[in-house]
């Protein structure tokens, strides 16, 4: 049996789960079911102790692409499988999003904003994509399709990750020497990538210093990379000169923070890339048909590695 947890959309992934796996039995929650007949679950955001109802649980199927809210939990036992969605439709969203923070920025809209308020014609200095150097941090599913999407637009693009990457016309570092060497090079940093404990505030008060003076940050990844009171305090000396974020350490933005009201900020509540239900469920079934056969899965997640 095929438990399913997505409360804000149930109706529609139930009738299209059902649809793709037709010899599935599947249930959503909060239906009491024969918890030992449970070998997976589709879920997202699921509450703490959720999977420990389910003793012969085999594979879960996460509804999204970061896997933090699954890892570092003690309701799912090491030897259960865990898959994420790979792209599924984010990453042309992604590259929408990273795009419109770096024209926002590029094409001075920022400063024109201001401008109106106070009723100034200023015509600014033209800027080009190719003196905009963007770098981008996570060269995965969704950075790699944004980096070769953005170099397409005549953008300088550099790309970081973990391990070496080699990616046609943008050039990839890897390592934290590079990183700390990439940043005064960068414009435009654009970050995608996953939470983990080696990116809990990979960017701190000493990073982001190195970014130059009016550079612009768009964060979409996860929160937990910034250091928000070592940025806040960057952007109160006039260092940078715009930042897009949609992630952020606590979820929703407390009312009280200063990020809502600050001139230099633009937020959005984590929308940079949404689950689209029908290409989730048809990917989640042709996996669902690999695991059967015993093939290898995109998407399955190394727990140790964090993502
Ligand atoms: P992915 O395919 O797993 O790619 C992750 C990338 O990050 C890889 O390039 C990886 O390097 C790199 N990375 C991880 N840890 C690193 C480290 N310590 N140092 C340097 N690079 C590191 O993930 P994805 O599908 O692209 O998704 C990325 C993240 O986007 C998700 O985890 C999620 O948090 C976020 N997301 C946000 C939204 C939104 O709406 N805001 C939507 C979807 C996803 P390697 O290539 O070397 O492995
Ligand atoms: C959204 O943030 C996701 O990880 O899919």
């Amino acid at each position: 049996m095929l438990y399913l947890y997505a409360p804000d959309q149930q109706d529609h992934y139930h009738r299209l789960l059902q649809e793709a796996l037709p010899d599935w039995s599947i249930a959503c929650w909060p239906q009491e079911v024969n918890a030992e007949a449970v070998t997976h679950v589709v879920a997202w955001k699921p509450p703490v102790a959720f999977f420990q109802r389910f003793p012969n649980l085999q594979v879960i199927f996460t509804l999204g692409a970061g896997v933090d809210k699954f890892l570092h939990r003690d309701d799912i036992p090491e030897h259960v499988t865990l898959i994420r969605l790979t792209d599924a439709g984010m990453a042309q969203q992604m590259t929408e999003y990273a795009l419109y923070g770096l024209l926002h920025y590029q094409r001075q809209m920022d400063i024109y904003r201001q401008q109106q308020q106070v009723g100034v014609w200023q015509p600014q200095p033209t800027r080009l994509a190719k003196q905009t150097r963007v770098t981008i941090l996570g060269l995965g599913q969704l950075g790699m399709q944004v980096a070769q999407n953005l170099a397409r637009l005549g953008y300088p693009v550099s790309g970081w990750s973990r391990q070496a990457r080699s990616i046609e016309h943008v050039h990839c570092v890897h390592g934290c020497d590079a990183l700390d060497r990439l940043l005064p090079e960068t414009d435009v940093l654009f970050s995608i990538l996953p939470a983990t404990d080696e990116t809990q505030h990979l960017l701190d008060a000493r990073r982001l210093a190195l970014l130059p003076k009016n550079a612009a940050l768009i964060n979409a990844g996860r929160g937990t990379l910034i250091d928000q009171e070592a940025l806040l305090n960057l952007l109160n000396q006039q260092h940078l000169r715009f930042v897009l974020l949609d992630v952020f350490a606590e979820e929703p933005l407390p009312a009280e923070h200063p990020f809502w009201q600050h001139p230099s900020v633009l937020i959005t509540p984590h929308i940079a890339a949404d689950t689209i239900p029908e290409e989730a469920v048809a990917q989640i079934a042709a996996n669902m048909q690999l695991l059967a056969n015993g093939l290898p899965v995109p998407g399955q997640v190394d727990r140790h590695r964090g993502y």
